[in-house]
């Protein structure tokens, strides 16, 4: 590969030349698309940024082993030496026409075809190509002056942030003759960004979207953009849509059920994990794409539940279910909370208060790991556990309770089925077990966007506005611990909004117990459960304090790493 500029010169540019065995790929892509080779005719090819000519040569050759003679090739580069290199390559290796040139592709289409005018880009049919191969370069457009970007945003009808590879993208839409296949090279960004959604409607408009490869960090190209092949082919007139393939590769540091390939090429066309050249391995997935909101603005990403890879790389480091520590209940209910639980107890007692009142806890108190301090209500709670039997206290035991519920006697007694179901007017309709409000537990938010547990070391009652578990089979607490720390984590969201799809209004999920119950735990003798425990027990201790934002950052991070997973890998994909 010639060196035409220096490194500094080429990053400012965008020029990232592209490796051989992805120009084969890619030329390769286009010709499984494509239905017209060989054809009789000669077959025009063009590349917007022709570099040493890479891509066309790989084109050529593919063209040439499918039986395709005629061919021209052409292509534009803003380089003079790189354009003459080009030539000279293409003419030294195959017998075809050339047509390259030294000139700006951009400044080409605002002179000789206008995407505003229908009547001019007609007439330009017999210019335009069969086939289209590209790596444009990639450079922020405002780099290149205040007027040279306003002018490409105005003739390609582009907003907000533009990136050098949305006008050539646009460009090549007006140049490729409808069903007309294109194969480019672009940064992955432009799917899940804003300042991509001009551009994917544009995209949309005027190609079928027929594959998108996610390259990720393959490391193809030095620069620090994540690069993705676009196969697409310009839309001919009544054409029903078509489903577009995507594919993606990213660097796992799973190993499990790895296979072995000589390179990303060969990775590409598996899947699963795949190690590359017996170094790095990397998970390779294939699936649909999918428009979000199924807008044309919306981003773009692989359609997939979660895939089997994922589930079972989490089902390999499971040691077992919340649901398998405790039973997933509701706090309690009392049917007459204006009697039961007040949070002005203290104003309307002073030396009779109730001897029966317990702190209880109720959503208004939610918090992350722990309660915020105050807990603003109590319950008069009339259960208790005799000789090993679950039942309403003796209320005469208990003169001001007695007293104070008496004042209420005839709006308890209103409660018809408590009567008939032969209880005790002052009894609590749902009281749970008053046993377990002595242990440990995790309480969580029915309804929020963001998953919400926190653990009571107290003993306190929880109300019937959230959810609690205990350890119900008496195992180690450090499970409880181990439970929180999975439930609070982006892990959690992402396993729950693959495997549950259940989202509310304003993007807030239910934590139903149907869910909460299948929530994994990781194996908690591992070196990496014992670091979770540990620090959910110093969030909870220290939460007072500020800054517990990097001890919970560190925690989240060590709940995938515990399921064999990578936080950055699934934040990467959108999925977060
Ligand atoms: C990412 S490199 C790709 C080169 C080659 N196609 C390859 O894949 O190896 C981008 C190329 O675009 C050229 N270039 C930059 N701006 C251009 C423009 N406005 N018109 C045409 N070529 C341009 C650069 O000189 C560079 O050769």
């Amino acid at each position: 590969m010639p060196t035409i500029q220096g490194p500094e010169l080429k990053k400012l540019q965008g020029i990232h030349y592209t490796p051989k065995n992805l120009c084969d790929f890619i030329a390769s892509k286009i010709l499984e698309n494509c239905n017209f080779i060989p054809s009789k005719k000669e077959i025009k090819i063009f590349d917007p940024a022709v570099g040493d000519g890479a891509l066309l040569l790989s084109l050529i050759k593919a063209l040439n082993l499918k039986g395709q003679k005629k061919i021209e090739a052409s292509g534009f580069d803003t380089d003079t030496l790189a354009i003459e290199i080009a030539k000279d390559r293409i003419k030294e290796h195959f017998d075809c026409d050339v047509d390259l040139r030294t000139g700006d592709f951009l400044e080409y289409l605002s002179e000789n075809y206008s995407i505003k005018d229908e009547l001019f880009r007609t007439a330009q049919e017999s210019n335009q190509y069969d086939l289209v191969i590209s790596n444009p370069p990639y450079v922020r457009v405002q780099n290149l002056g205040t007027s040279r970007s306003q002018r490409i945003a105005s003739d390609f009808d582009l907003k907000g942030r533009v990136d050098l590879y949305y006008p050539f993208i646009c460009g090549i839409a007006q140049i490729l003759k409808p069903g007309g296949i294109a194969g480019i090279i672009v940064s992955n960004r432009f799917m899940t960004t804003k300042s991509g959604a001009s551009v994917r409607k544009r995209i949309l408009n005027d190609f079928h979207v027929l594959h998108v490869l996610d390259l990720g960090d393959t490391k193809f190209f030095e620069a620090a953009v994540l690069p993705a092949i676009l196969i697409v082919r310009k839309k001919q007139i009544n054409e029903k849509p078509i489903e577009s393939k995507f594919t993606k590769i990213y660097s796992t540091e799973d190993a499990l059920n790895t296979k072995e390939s000589k390179n990303i090429i060969e990775a590409l066309k598996m899947s699963g994990c795949v190690r590359v050249n017996g170094g790095q391995s990397y998970y390779v997935s294939h699936g649909k794409l999918y428009r979000e909101s199924g807008q044309d603005e919306g981003f773009w990403r692989m359609e997939q539940a979660i895939s089997n890879g994922f589930l079972s790389t989490i089902q390999k480091h499971k040691y077992c279910d919340f649901g398998d520590i405790g039973k997933i209940r509701v706090g309690v209910k009392t049917t007459a909370d204006e009697v039961f639980i007040r949070n002005d107890w203290h104003t309307l007692f002073r030396n009779d208060k109730p001897e029966l009142l317990r702190p209880l806890i109720t959503h208004h108190i939610a918090n992350r790991f722990r309660a915020v301090e105050s807990h603003k209500f109590s319950i008069l709670y009339t259960h208790e556990v005799r000789n090993n039997l679950r039942g309403s206290v003796k209320i005469e035991n208990y003169p001001n309770s007695h007293k104070y519920l008496k004042q209420h006697r005839e709006r308890l007694e209103g409660r018809k089925y408590v009567i008939e179901a032969g209880r005790n007017w002052f009894e609590i309709w749902v009281p749970q077990d008053p046993n377990a409000w002595k242990k440990n537990k995790v309480i969580f938010r029915d309804i929020s966007e963001k998953p919400t547990f926190w653990m009571d070391l107290e003993g306190n009652i929880v109300n019937g506005d959230c959810y609690w578990f205990t350890n119900d089979k008496n195992v180690n607490d450090d499970l409880l611990w181990l439970a929180m720390s999975v439930a609070n984590s982006t892990f959690i969201e992402f396993y729950y909004d693959q495997m549950f799809h259940n989202k509310l209004y304003s993007n807030k999920r239910r934590f139903m117990s149907q869910y909460v119950e299948k929530f994994p735990i990781p194996t908690p003798e591992t070196n990496v459960a014992k670091q979770m425990i540990a620090l959910s027990k110093e969030i909870y201790h220290r939460l007072k304090e500020n800054n517990m934002t990097s001890l919970q950052e560190k925690l989240d991070s060590l709940v995938w790493k515990s399921f064999g997973l990578r936080r950055e890998e699934v934040f990467r994909e959108g999925y977060l």
